[in-house]
């Protein structure tokens, strides 16, 4: 069975169009799926990401030296086991998220930290990392109140030129969308090469377009849906 995996990371402000249109999209792809299983991982749900943080550090230095854990670091470790085994089992991912300063919120940063793991999801081998977790496929969902996107590689072509000659560009370009660069760099780290996007953009600096943009992403959604 096909096994797709909702990975979210919103504090769910209402209104929200990152919400709205990963909503869409996965109502659709349930619809046109129907012997799929879909979960959800809510990455700002009760308990957060388990953490990287120093109980982590002494958890798996005492497992890596066969030293006893404490229940509460067993604990730890299963709940990051089963997050870690979850993404793995998965064949696609829908990564939902808003930009915030031109990144991924904070969540989601330690989502990709918490999937990294050597012989998991890559492996070192003389010739440079290989990512394991090739056959799958993902689409990032995100929504920015600038735009980042719209003059595609021709725009990021004009953006370079301009930095080049110290030409200010009135225009952002799609490689100040560092939250996508990093998350598509990290899935091809882990192997998974075919990365779709649905950009929701512009809705701050374009007041009145709000519902036009929001209008154009549901239908994308909806499209892309159907074949994902
Ligand atoms: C803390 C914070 C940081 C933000 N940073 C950016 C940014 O760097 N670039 C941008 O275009 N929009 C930025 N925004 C605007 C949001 O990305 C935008 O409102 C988006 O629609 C939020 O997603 P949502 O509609 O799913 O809630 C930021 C918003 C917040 C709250």
């Amino acid at each position: 069975m096909t096994t797709l995996l909702v990975i979210q990371a919103h504090p769910h402000t209402a209104q929200s169009l990152s919400l709205t249109v990963g909503k869409q999209f996965v109502d659709t792809y349930q619809a046109t799926h129907p012997d799929d299983k879909v979960l959800i991982r809510d990455l700002y749900a009760a308990g957060g990401v388990p953490p990287l943080n120093d109980q982590t550090m002494e958890a798996w230095r005492k497992q890596k030296f066969g030293e006893e854990l404490s229940m509460e670091e067993q604990a730890l470790l299963k709940r990051h086991a089963e997050w870690l085994d979850e993404f793995i089992a998965a064949d696609k991912y829908v990564f939902i998220n808003p930009m915030y300063n031109h990144f991924l919120p904070a969540e989601m940063k330690q989502y990709l930290d918490l999937t990294a793991v050597a012989h998991k999801t890559f492996k070192y081998t003389s010739n440079g990392s290989v990512g394991l977790l090739t056959g799958k496929k993902a689409i990032h969902i995100q929504a920015a109140g600038s735009e980042y996107h719209k003059g595609g590689k021709w725009g990021t072509i004009k953006f370079l030129i301009k930095k080049a000659f110290g030409i200010k560009s009135k225009q952002s370009s799609a490689l100040m969308d560092l939250g996508d660069l990093y998350l598509t760099n990290m899935l091809k780290f882990y192997g998974v090469t075919d990365v779709e996007k649905l950009f929701i953009e512009g809705a701050d600096a374009h007041r009145d377009q709000r519902q036009a943009i929001l209008d154009n992403a549901l239908t994308a959604a909806k499209t892309m849906a159907k074949t994902f």
